[in-house]
């Protein structure tokens, strides 16, 4: 997906959601961060990861935003503004400019599902993090994230149609097989699943089917079919049988 600045920013809220905040808790706590490392956050977003690994290293560590997007970037710096210890990197997972073992941490939240050639940026995560750091990703089972309530043959359409957005649509299945072959050890993985009831202007539910409108409507889904569709998630969440559910899952591992 192209993380245009409309997107961008409904990208960035999705990321301080209770959900969003519950994804970097679990990420920043498998990183076993201590003061004085050097910590990657590949596809930084809009920085909010990265804000908190900055202030956990201190100042004799180092974090670096990697995003391909110059407006998430923008957003990162901004978001970070007044921190001297976080530099930016416009750059690709697929092809890093740091030497080898610069790091002794890699994160990434919900990245490598939308990156066409996963193992090449793998490859380039093992080579970047020392023998013994630590890497943490979060991606969602996409086949599963799914809303509830609307039309089923108009619910079917709409999440037909987003399959397009990301290239890799069950990345945590294949994880643990792909780090063992790009030298990591000890993968593990932890569905971090949960259910929305609420279609509130800030919930994770409102901001995911703003996302899943502007997609389908891309693929060619008529206006008139996109609005009857949310009129249809109103509907049922006024009638009490509306629900989103995400599986999103947290993958560690070791390099060797
Ligand atoms: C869903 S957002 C997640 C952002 C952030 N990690 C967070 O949790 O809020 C996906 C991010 O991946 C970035 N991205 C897409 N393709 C990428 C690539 N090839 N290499 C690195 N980042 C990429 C996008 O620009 C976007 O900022």
């Amino acid at each position: 997906m192209e993380f245009s600045s409309d997107i961008g920013a409904v990208q960035r809220r999705m990321a301080q959601t209770q959900e969003g905040v519950g994804r970097r808790k679990a990420t920043f706590e498998a990183l076993n961060i201590s003061a004085g490392q050097h910590i990657l956050d590949l596809g930084c977003g809009g920085g909010h990861l990265l804000k908190d690994l900055a202030l956990s290293v201190g100042v004799n560590g180092h974090v670096v935003g990697l995003d391909p997007s110059d407006k998430q970037i923008e957003a990162a710096q901004e978001y970070c503004k007044g921190l001297d210890n976080v530099s930016f990197n416009l750059d690709s997972a697929v092809k890093l400019s740091f030497e080898d073992n610069a790091f002794d941490a890699v994160a990434s939240i919900q990245v490598l599902e939308y990156v066409k050639d996963v193992d090449s940026a793998l490859a380039e995560i093992s080579r970047v993090i020392k023998p013994g750091g630590r890497l943490a990703t979060v991606s969602v089972l996409w086949d599963h994230w799914r809303f509830h309530g609307p039309d089923p043959a108009l619910n079917d359409r709409m999440h037909e149609a987003f399959k397009a957005h990301c290239f890799h649509q069950m990345l945590p299945l294949e994880m643990p097989k792909k780090l063992e072959r790009h030298g990591f050890i000890g993968a593990q993985c932890t569905p971090m699943g949960f259910l929305n009831n609420s279609l509130h202007h800030n919930s994770f539910a409102y901001l995911a089917s703003t996302l899943l409108t502007h997609f389908a409507e891309g693929q060619g889904i008529s206006k008139e079919d996109t609005e009857r569709w949310r009129k249809e998630l109103d509907e049922s969440e006024r009638e009490g049988r509306f629900g989103f559910v995400s599986v999103p899952v947290l993958t560690t591992a070791i390099a060797k």
